[in-house]
């Protein structure tokens, strides 16, 4: 791996001004940001992760007013879901106009907008003048980064720059809500559960984020097999007699009890935000040659716990090895 290319958020503005792509901190994981007008730019960006063209892309802005730069037929829903949540770990699906270009899309009429809170984000988008579109900035079907150092472990010699702006505080990807279509529907969970959008919007429709084989993508790129470390993550009850291979290291969660002693707790006191902001670097620490088997213990699936449970149904293996 050649010197990660370190960056400032001033050098950082200039290079996605010339078409370049670029790893910036958001709250949520970080983004590997280009300018969301420009097709150069965005192939670049699924060029950078090898991530398929069918895969859509998150548009960034750091202004409420930008919304109408990009989407249209904006409900007055969409207001209301901003003035809640915004900036914060939440993005919207809207109509796109016409000045998104299809390869951000996916080829969708819609476009998925975020306001991040992130303030070394908002400093990128607004010196650089432009809405960015940025997915995780990981390799297709790898573990989201939540630290500078895991962006430069899979994307240092691919990429033009990366900013570091410390460790992700809510570490787990946005919650994705759609008011693209008839009823408002979340389509990924994460920090804004759906108690929290149904307080601003009445009620919400909740999608299996997982797709069905043969089915078109409810959310594109909502992959059963997303999130994947190399050594195999186990999430289940194991089968009774099943013996652990060498080598086996635990990712626990509160106090419970465990077939071998806990390698790394998610958090002792079982508070939730804790789990959250640790797990991914959890899963890149311990996915390391040496180690077996990743085995997680069970996390109760409520508020952002259903963002941790979906998030490690997709990272699991099915079959134990
Ligand atoms: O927290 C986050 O959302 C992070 C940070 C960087 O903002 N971004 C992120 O992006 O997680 P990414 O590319 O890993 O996930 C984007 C997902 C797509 O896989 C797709 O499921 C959904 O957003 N998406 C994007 N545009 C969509 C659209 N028009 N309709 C439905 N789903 C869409
Ligand atoms: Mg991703």
């Amino acid at each position: 791996m050649k010197f990660p290319p370190w960056t400032s958020v001033s050098e950082a503005a200039r290079l996605l001004k010339t078409g370049e792509v670029v790893a910036i901190p958001t709250e949520t994981v970080y983004g590997l940001a280009g300018n969301a007008f420009e097709p150069k730019a965005l192939a670049k960006i699924f060029a950078a992760k090898e991530r398929p063209t069918f895969d859509p892309l998150i548009v960034h802005i750091a202004d409420i007013a930008q919304l109408s730069d990009i989407a249209k037929d904006i409900p007055e829903a969409a207001y209301k879901l901003a003035e809640a949540y915004w900036p914060g770990p939440m993005t919207i699906i809207l109509p796109k106009k016409d000045c998104i270009p299809d390869l951000c899309t996916s080829g969708l009429p819609s476009v998925a907008v975020r306001f991040p809170s992130h303030p070394v984000a908002q400093a990128i988008i607004k010196e650089s003048g432009l809405p960015l579109a940025a997915p995780s900035a990981n390799l297709f079907k790898h573990v989201s980064p939540t630290t500078a150092e895991h962006v430069a472990a899979q994307l240092a010699d691919r990429i033009a720059g990366i900013v570091d702006g410390g460790p992700c505080t809510v570490g787990v990807e946005s919650s994705i809500i759609s008011l693209a279509g008839e009823k408002p529907a979340v389509l990924r969970p994460g920090a804004i559960t759906p108690e929290m959008f149904a307080k601003v919007l009445g009620s919400v429709d909740v999608k299996d984020s997982t797709s069905k084989p043969g089915q078109p993508m409810a959310a594109p790129g909502q992959c059963d097999t997303h999130y994947r470390p190399q050594v195999p993550l186990y999430f289940g009850e194991l089968p009774a007699g099943y013996k652990l291979p060498a080598n086996t290291v635990r990712i626990a969660f509160g106090k419970q009890n465990g077939p071998i002693p806990a390698t790394v707790n998610l958090s002792e006191s079982g508070d939730m935000a804790e789990a959250t902001a640790n797990l991914y670097a959890f899963m890149h620490d311990l996915d390391k040659p040496e180690y077996g088997l990743i085995l997680v213990d069970p996390i109760p699936n409520a508020g952002i716990g259903m963002a941790l449970n979906d998030r490690l149904k997709r990272a699991s293996v099915k079959a134990l090895p």
